[in-house]
Parts: C-alpha cells; structure tokens; sequence
C-alpha cells in the first residue's frame, strides 16, 4: 500500500527545510508542500534589506531551485491554502476544493504582520511588509525626497528605515517605547543604533502612540497621541507579528499565542507537528516558554520534525541567534535576552565594535555583539555549557570572553578548557 504524504503547510523557511530534511534523513514516502504565495519558496531576510536597494534585482533568492523538488519528489501545491483539519480522517480541506489525505501532517505557516488597526490605516499609501510581493510595492514607494512615517523601531522597522534613508527619503520613526529594539536589546545597543540612523538623517520619536492617519485617496499624514502631526507619502507599519495558528487551533490543537510543541515539533496531535515562527515552545537552554522569530530556530525545528517522523535521533539543540544589518552595521545576538538580565557592557561603543553580554543569576544567557564576531562566536558556546561569568572579566574587552568564566564547582577543569579552546 502507498502510504499517504507528509503534508508540510507553508513554504517559508521551516516548511521547506522539513522537505528537504525528510529526503536527507532517507523518507522515501509522499512530501507534498502546500502554500498560499504563488511562486517559487524564497529568502526573507533581503526583502527588508537588499532587496529594497536600488539596482537590486526583483528576485530575492530562492531557498531550493525548482529542480530540488522535482529531483527530490517533494510535490508543490503553490497558491493554494489548507482550509481546515480534519484530524480523525487524517485529511485537509484545500481551497481548490479537494481533499488531501496525509500521514504526518506539519504546520509551518510562519506569521503575519500585526496589523495597525487605527482610522486610516486602509489608507493608500499604508504598508506591511512581510512577503515579496510587499517589499516589491514598498520599494516603488521609496522615491527620493519621499517622506516616510515608520511605525515600530524594531527590526523591520530599523531595516527598511536605512533602505528609505539610503535611497533619499525623508524618514521619520515613530516608537511607542522609550527607544529602539527594545523587545530584543538592552538601552546600550539601542543608543547605538539610534546614534547611527541619526547620522545617516533618520528622525525618531519615542514614547508616540499614532492614533490617525489622514488623506483623502492616499496618506498625507500621521498623528499621535499628543496631537503632533507628522506629514507622510508612505506610512510604514512594523508593529510585530501574530502567529498564524488559526488552523491548528480550529482543529482543536493545544494553542496559547503559538501552536504548542515539544522538543520534537508534536503538538497536541500526535500525526501532526508545527515548524517555525507559528510555534511555542519550553525553551531547552533557560526553560522559559516561548516564541522565537528567526530562521535559526525555523531551521532547527524543522530538523527535530524530519528526525522525529522517521524515527531518527535530532542533533543538539542550538543556541538561538539573529542578526540584523543597519546602514552596513551588524549586529549579531546569541541567546535570548531577558529584561531584568544583568547587563554588561564590553568595550567602547563610539569606536564601533563592542559587546553587550547579558547575566542570568551569574551564568551567560546571551550577548550581543557589533562587529565583533569573536564573542558571538564564544558567546554561543558559553551559553550552551551554562557557563558562569565574572561580571568584572567579561567587561574587560582586552581579555577573551572564555577567559571570563568564573571558576565554580559546576565547571570541571575540563570543561574550562573546553570552553577555552
Ligand atoms: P518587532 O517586534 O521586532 O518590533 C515591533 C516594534 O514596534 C517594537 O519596538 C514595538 O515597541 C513597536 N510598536 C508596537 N506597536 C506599536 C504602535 N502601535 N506604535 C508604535 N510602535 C509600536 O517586529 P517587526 O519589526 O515588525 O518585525 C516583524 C518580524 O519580522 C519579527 O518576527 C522579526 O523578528 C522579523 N524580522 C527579523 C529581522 C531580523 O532578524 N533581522 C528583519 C526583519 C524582520
């Protein structure tokens, strides 16, 4: 008897690495990948990046080229939504109509854009970006001289604001928080970053909860809370995003702010799983529930999924980590930071390469790092031993971050030199 396919819903990162994870790891069943977006599956990072750069092709690069799935056998149903489970029969309803019978099923529709909700938000003019199709029409819109009002300071935000600058346009951020990123980093990195959009001409305002945005066809202009009013062509809304569980929740599956799942990708469901950005999960590395917004941890989980549907052993979890670029500065963070985090601060940042290393009861959770890419790198296997740092050490930027841990009991001599090494 043919078993029937793995079903993967959603071709973003994670859905795509689950195909292609499967064929790795020897499935020789059905893989059928099911996805709303009509083209071929592609990279998100350039499209709030390189992509909006003049000159820059249309085409952000493709994950897999259209002969991987074929040569694999991995089916692609493109342009087409699931539009509900059926876990009993073991089958999806298809917006075409038809019925699919599945034998794993893996939900992998990543999230969307939290929409801005205030009058005049449907206006022309007003953007999300979230798939090609979004960036495309937004870097139309980025026009020299253009004035751009940006809605969020956080990576989309930020990114898209040093495309606009770099492309001419008059660029305003408007921020509900005191500063910029501070979902994700500490004050340290955002006055960092906040000093470089500065220099390159972009304006912030903090603490501005927009409450209208005003035109007759198009956007004219936005207004906060205070009353001030800030003339805009194009409003660009970065405010976060909301998980796209509706079709596991529908169908009865465990759900809080994210589809939940263990270790190996299961949900409450054991025929099916849940990949990426859609997931929550009990993070192995500190145990705190969570969402995690990166391909690192779409990627990961994606491999848990493939190990687990054909019975194999998953690697190590990784450390999760992300990266943005701001007007050619990256920053690269390892771990997950947590606001009352202890905060330690590595070098000069006026000089442009520093460290922000962040303290959990005197152990590393995370750091983040600008153009130092010697402490990301020992900052990821720190966190992973669970190494305890000497606050007094790790802000010597003279002295390598592994020379930082503090000699405990918990820490063999073996695993210093490991950790050394
Ligand atoms: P975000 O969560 O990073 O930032 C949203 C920002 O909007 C926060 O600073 C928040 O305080 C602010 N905000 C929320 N509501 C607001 C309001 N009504 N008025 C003013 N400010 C408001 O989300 P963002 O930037 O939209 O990114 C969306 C997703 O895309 C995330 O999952 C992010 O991780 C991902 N992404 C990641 C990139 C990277 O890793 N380099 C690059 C681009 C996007």
């Amino acid at each position: 008897m043919i078993q029937d396919p793995v079903v993967i819903v959603g071709s973003g990162h994670s859905g795509v690495a689950v195909a292609a994870g499967l064929r790795t790891r020897g499935w020789e069943g059905g893989i059928l990948l099911v996805d709303a977006e009509n083209e071929l599956p592609y990279e998100r990072p350039p499209l709030s990046k390189e992509l909006l750069k003049d000159g820059a092709p249309d085409e952000s690069a493709v994950l897999r080229k259209e002969k991987f799935y074929a040569d694999k056998g991995i089916g692609r149903l493109a342009g087409v939504t699931v539009e509900s489970i059926d876990r009993n029969g073991r089958t999806v309803l298809l917006s075409d109509g038809t019925r699919q019978a599945y034998h794993r099923l893996v939900i992998a529709t990543g999230s969307r854009a939290r929409p801005l909700t205030v009058p005049g938000a449907g206006l022309v003019g007003v953007r999300s970006l979230r798939t090609r199709g979004d960036a495309l029409e937004l870097k139309r819109l980025l026009v020299p001289g253009a004035r751009v009002a940006i809605i969020g300071a956080g990576y989309i935000g930020l990114e898209v604001a040093a495309a606009a600058a770099a492309k001419g346009c008059e660029v305003t951020v408007l921020e509900f928080q005191d500063r910029v990123m501070s979902r994700v980093t500490s004050a340290p990195v955002s006055r960092h970053f906040e000093q470089l959009h500065e220099r390159h001409g972009v304006r912030f305002v903090f603490g501005a909860a927009v409450t209208s945005i005003d035109g007759r066809q198009r956007a004219e202009r936005v207004t906060v809370a205070d009353g001030t009013v800030f003339p805009a062509d194009v409003v660009l809304a970065g405010i976060g995003v909301l998980p796209n569980q509706e079709l596991a929740q529908d169908a009865g599956i465990d759900c809080r702010d994210g589809i939940l799942v263990d270790g190996d990708g299961r949900t409450s469901d054991p025929a099916v799983y849940a990949s990426g950005d859609v997931t929550r999960f009990i993070s192995p590395t500190d145990g705190v529930s969570r969402r995690l917004e990166c391909i690192q941890n779409a990627l990961a989980q994606a491999d848990r999924v493939a190990a687990h549907i054909t019975g194999q052993a998953a690697g190590e979890p990784e450390i999760p980590w992300f990266w943005t670029v701001q007007h050619g500065v990256r920053l690269q963070t390892a771990g997950v930071r947590q606001p009352e985090d202890q905060v330690i601060v590595r070098g000069e940042p006026s000089c442009g390469k520093f460290s922000v290393v962040y303290l959990r009861d005197g152990r590393l959770a995370a750091v983040d790092t600008i153009a130092n890419l010697a402490d990301f790198r020992t900052a990821k296997r720190l966190i992973a031993q669970g190494a305890r740092i000497d606050p007094v050490l790790a802000a010597d930027p003279g002295s390598p971050l592994a020379e930082a841990i503090s000699g405990t009991p918990n820490h063999s001599d073996a695993d210093l030199a490991a950790a050394r090494s």
